[in-house]
């Protein structure tokens, strides 16, 4: 009779490890039994209005993990994205936005995070890479996309030209890791958005790459998957900036090394990427 991974413990320990479920701790016990309070209406609101992800992006083929119920942490629900939405529009540059980030504490995925991960590259550059939330490699160094999937990133932007440390500029939709890497939910990523749209403002790139179907919903405020929405032209605007932004979705490089024969659509999506930079006169 076959084995079950239940019944052979090391192999369900190496199951969840290769699926990427490398924490199972709280720093606090935590009642599973205990009633928890129901999510205030304005905060549902908020995060109802960011896409839930339905297509291949890094975040869906991640485990299901339960997260540990946060403990007090304020502020929480609509006071925490007021907050959000005040600190962020109060930052002029790039450096006070990230140290508003900070200090933030309305985004319950900070309490499980040892770093918050604002950013890499130049803020200067033309395009700017919105990716989806730091894993643990991220977390441990403080900057996004520094794991096995930022190694192909770095490696699909060497393709077209592009380097963090000159022409490109990296960050996330949620600035601190989810637990277990699970997916961040609506309310997390609804905390996190004043914050991200402003970064987008103040660094005012000529062309915006949302990396990963999380990213693209959010930021393109759709319910569409990076499967439909990759590959075409859209325009990022915001009530701060002076012009809407030409921004392409790209497939996530986590999802590309799953799926390597998917790497020549983001091939093209890069290619297309390098000829719209090339019509833009430099500033
Ligand atoms: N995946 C992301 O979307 N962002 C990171 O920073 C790392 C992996």
């Amino acid at each position: 009779m076959t084995e079950t991974l239940s019944q052979n413990p090391a192999a369900l320990l190496r199951w969840y490890v290769d699926a990427g479920v490398d924490e199972t701790i709280g720093e606090s016990p935590v009642d599973r039994l205990a009633k928890r309070a129901p999510s205030p209406p304005a905060a549902t609101a908020a995060a109802a209005a960011v896409a839930p992800a339905t297509a291949p992006s890094a975040s869906l083929t991640r485990p299901a993990v339960a997260a540990p119920a946060p403990a007090a942490f304020a502020p929480s629900g609509t006071e925490a994205i007021t907050s959000a939405v005040h600190l962020a529009q109060a930052a002029t540059t790039v450096e006070e936005l990230r140290a508003a980030v900070e200090s933030y504490d309305g985004c319950g995925l900070k309490k499980f995070a040892s770093r918050t991960v604002f950013a890499d590259g130049n803020p200067r550059a033309p395009v700017m890479f919105v990716g989806e939330a730091p894993g643990a490699d991220e977390d441990r160094q403080g900057l996004p996309f520094v794991g096995v999937s930022g190694k192909l990133l770095d490696r699909m932007l060497g393709s077209v030209g592009l380097a963090r440390d000159t022409n490109a500029y990296i960050t996330n939709i949620v600035f601190w890791r989810p637990p277990g890497n699970r997916a961040p939910t609506d309310e997390e990523i609804a905390t996190c958005l004043p914050f991200v749209r402003r970064h987008i403002e103040l660094v005012d790139p000529q062309v915006l790459v949302l990396v990963g179907g999380m990213s693209a919903k959010t930021l393109l405020g759709t319910a569409t998957g990076i499967t439909r929405l990759r590959g075409h032209w859209h325009q990022y605007e915001s009530p701060g900036m002076s012009r809407p932004v030409p921004c392409m979705a790209l497939f996530h490089p986590a999802y590309l090394l799953r799926s390597p024969d998917q790497k020549r659509f983001a091939w093209r999506d890069l290619i297309s990427i390098k000829q719209k930079l090339a019509t833009i006169p430099p500033v």
